[in-house]
């Protein structure tokens, strides 16, 4: 397990407070718990705060969410520095999160890293331009489409470094990107498209519409029967009634 500190003091901002509609979206969240219990918010306040602040945390966050939560400052620190998905140093533009786990290990993932160290450097450092920075991560879930990266909060699948390369060039210079597989794939189906559950007529409603009918008709059978059996019993008790008259 790597160290994680905070960044070094030049680093810092001298203060940080949320903006006016984080703030009400934190008090929102802190109103979810039970009086006493607003240490509760913790993750999701840290995280708004590292959303907010170019996506990494700098200590007067940590002591922002303390003052709020009425925490220990050492409390939220032990919290953000314990999980891996808050930053504790800038990050650049784009953090790019590349899987090195075995899926992706296999399907080409270092070919992807190559292109991080040689367009971005060593992990964890911001590149000169401030657009980027890298980390080799564990699986991030998507191993049916690997490679893959994730960059700030979405997927880029099926990496290879030609596609990589051009989507590093594309988010550099501001042009939109496409999310999600970089090839012809429709989310995580087979190339080429769906091999399994090709027949409309399993999945297009009219099993479970032919039921449903069949069902209907059974409860309308079951209603006139009744309705007529009501009837009939009228009738009888009528023709009771005139013969007790007579
Ligand atoms: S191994 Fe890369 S996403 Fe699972």
């Amino acid at each position: 397990m790597s160290v994680r500190r905070l960044a070094p003091d030049a680093l810092q901002p001298p203060s940080f407070a949320f903006t006016p509609e984080n703030l009400a979206w934190a008090q929102m969240i802190i109103a979810k718990y039970p009086a006493g219990r607003q240490a509760s918010a913790v993750i999701p306040l840290l995280w708004r705060a590292q959303e907010q602040h170019q996506y990494w945390v700098p200590r007067a966050a940590i002591e922002y969410i303390a003052n709020m939560l009425g925490m220990a400052k050492i409390r939220v620190m032990e919290i953000a520095t314990f999980y891996s998905m808050y930053n504790l140093e800038p990050v650049g533009k784009h953090f790019i999160q590349v899987c090195g786990t075995t899926p992706c290990r296999l399907n080409g993932a270092e070919k992807i890293i190559k292109v991080c160290e040689e367009r971005i450097g060593e992990q964890r450092h911001v590149s000169a331009d401030g657009n980027f920075a890298w980390l080799e991560v564990e699986c991030l879930g998507s191993c049916c489409n690997a490679p893959m990266a994730q960059i700030n909060n979405d997927y880029y699948e099926d990496l290879t470094p030609e596609n990589f390369g051009k989507l590093l060039d594309d988010m550099a210079a501001g042009r939109p990107v496409k999310v999600g597989p970089q090839n012809s794939r429709k989310g995580s189906e087979p190339l080429g498209g769906a091999k399994t559950l090709t027949d409309a007529s399993l999945y297009d409603g009219s099993v479970v519409g032919s039921w449903k009918a069949r069902f209907e008709a059974d409860e309308a059978k079951k209603a006139i029967a009744a309705a007529e059996a009501a009837k009939a019993a009228e009738a009888a008790k009528a023709s009771a009634a005139e013969a007790a008259k007579g």
